[in-house]
């Protein structure tokens, strides 16, 4: 039921494409064929190993994790193919390692580990981490410019024309401006450097495909979230000719690449062998690649939304594959309000955050804050410190509550039941409402999922955890002055509540809900979607622990 698994519209455009092979036909119709249950394929840009990673480097990846791990949860047995990687080929990482003085290899070698480290320490679920310099990806890299080039795709040109080493990218005259305050002309998108180049180089017939493209924007809602920059494109795609796109530089220029195929005086362009890596995680050129292509969700940044929706698809029109279902392209983390530059000194380390509020809380506040995906949005110590208190308190301190000793005795003194037993009875005032909220939460955060609102989703959850705090201060079943059975409703409410919202709660702090879950009893095979319906399951036996790394739950407000 989940994104977008029934056949997408671009059907037709690529069964009307030249099927040239008996082996591509037999591909193409596995894929239509078993759409029903292909396997969920997810991914991340793959990142520059320039620099140490940043905070927008862990965005993609948390954004990402949050939908495979939903994914799990939301269809258990349907397999999760999860790539990120990196990206070293190109003058960017050419010149990185020039100015350190030593070959790129070793500085890819280097990075690329900090980049796997990332993931790691922030429980990314990712199950392919893919480098471009590996042997398998020039392979698939190698095979995508041999097909086109077969089709008279490729030909040999000239350009002139501006390059911005920083972005990777070519820009025409209009493209850019020239600042008073600086010698260097600048993209007007990016305000990059740029530089002029003249050359001869490979092109690929980009501008063959502006009907196809825009047909196919116009008929697939859901090719890009959010719809502004599905309907910029659309508007560019009717207002703009698209020129042809240059693939390849002059050895002498770009050394650090794969060499054309057949003419060792050209590398190819770093965002055409890039952009096949999506390819080579499913193990492209060989067969298997039918059942896991294409990618259900491609999590990208707003600032590569031209590569992932124009030059992407072409390719793979071209070669008559089927384009990913949907794009989802986020906004970007700013720092006191201005872009986060090396030079302005203001980029946030990933590392240092995990390492400060633990690894759950930087998830929950990206999630929180950047789960809108629209707006840029900015990153700050003094707003992490808040939600990261938001959550230990609505969950961490809840549990504390219930799971107090106090709480436990007088719990004890009640007639024993059970959640489902407790169902029978009707439940008013507070603990009404925190009940008719939990029995919509299962849906409601299905719903926002399955339209990218992750925001959203997330905001249904503590609403509930608020409304269930809010009802047990409000009832105060520790007080010796209420009747242990009250307590006793309130408690089975609670870790109800706390059953229901760690399920929720698993894609997006994995650590915090998998203890939750350990401590309440919840067996792994009740932890799926299905299961966070009211009444479906019962907690076990409960134990106290600390749901959160890092600092301890805030005990304020209870027995
Ligand atoms: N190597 C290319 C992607 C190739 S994909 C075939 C690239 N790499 S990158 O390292 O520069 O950026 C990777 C991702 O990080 C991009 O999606 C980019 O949008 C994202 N971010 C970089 N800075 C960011 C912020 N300040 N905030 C949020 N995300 C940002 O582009």
């Amino acid at each position: 039921m989940l994104f977008c698994r029934k056949i997408p519209t671009v059907a037709p455009i690529y069964i009307s494409c030249r099927l040239r092979s008996p082996a591509l036909y037999r591909f193409l119709t596995t894929v239509i064929n078993t759409s029903a249950s292909k396997p969920f394929y997810i991914t991340t840009p793959i990142f520059y190993p320039n620099a140490a990673p940043h905070i927008g480097h862990l965005y993609s990846l948390v954004t990402a994790d949050i939908f495979a791990r939903f994914t799990r949860i939301s269809e258990p047995g349907r397999l999760v193919h999860f790539l990120t990687g990196t990206d070293e080929h190109g003058l960017k990482i050419q010149k990185a390692a020039k100015d350190r003085g030593i070959e790129p290899s070793v500085l890819c070698d280097a990075l690329s580990e900090q980049f796997r480290r990332l993931g790691a320490r922030a429980n990314i679920s990712n199950t392919v981490f893919l480098r471009t310099t590996e042997a398998r990806h020039r392979e698939a890299v190698e095979h995508v410019w041999r097909d086109l080039a077969a089709q008279d795709l490729i030909y040999k040109g000239t350009y002139s024309g501006w390059y911005s080493i920083s972005d990777e990218c070519f820009y025409t005259d209009s493209q850019i401006t020239h600042p008073p305050s600086s010698l260097t002309p600048v993209s007007i998108e990016t305000g990059s450097a740029v530089e002029w180049s003249s050359e001869s180089n490979y092109k690929f017939r980009l501008s063959s495909f502006q009907k196809r493209l825009l047909d196919y924007y116009t008929a697939n809602p859901k090719s890009i979230y959010p719809s502004s920059h599905r309907e910029k494109l659309i508007q560019t795609l009717k207002d703009e000719p698209l020129d042809d796109l240059s693939i390849s530089r002059p050895r002498e220029r770009l050394s650090w690449g794969i060499p054309v195929p057949g003419d060792m005086s050209h590398t190819m362009y770093v965002w055409f062998d890039a952009l096949t890596v999506y390819l080579t995680g499913v193990g492209f050129p060989a067969k298997q690649q039918g059942s896991l292509w294409p990618p259900n969700i491609q999590v990208i940044g707003k600032d590569i939304v031209r590569f992932h929706a124009l030059y992407l698809p072409a390719m793979l029109l071209a070669m008559g594959m089927p384009l990913s279902h949907t794009l989802l392209a986020h906004a970007h983390w700013t720092a006191q309000q201005r872009k986060m530059s090396k030079s302005i000194g203001n980029v946030a380390d990933p590392f240092d955050a995990m390492d400060t509020w633990g690894v759950d809380a930087v998830r929950f506040y990206m999630a929180r804050v950047g789960g809108r995906f629209r707006d840029d949005v900015d990153w700050s110590p003094e707003q992490l410190e808040k939600h990261a208190d938001e959550i230990r308190s609505l969950l961490g301190n809840f549990f504390l509550r219930i799971t107090s000793k106090k709480m436990q005795k007088r719990v004890a003194s009640a007639p024993q039941l059970t959640f489902v037993q407790l169902l029978d009875q009707s439940l008013d005032g507070p603990n009404g409402d925190v009940l008719s909220s939990l029995r919509n939460l299962n849906g409601k955060v299905e719903q926002c999922m399955e339209k990218f609102e992750v925001g959203d989703a997330l905001d249904a959850i503590i609403l509930v955890l608020r409304e269930a705090n809010g009802a047990l201060t409000h009832t105060a079943p520790w007080s010796m002055q209420n009747p242990p059975e009250a307590a006793q409703v309130s408690y089975l409410l609670s870790l109800e509540v706390l059953r229901v919202t760690g399920i929720c709660l698993q894609p997006f702090i994995p650590e915090a809900a998998h203890n939750l879950l350990d401590a309440l009893g919840v067996p792994k095979l009740e932890r799926s979607m299905d299961f966070a319906v009211v009444g479906k399951a019962n907690v076990g036996e409960v134990k106290g622990v600390k749901l959160f790394e890092g600092k301890r739950e805030i005990a304020s407000g209870g027995p």
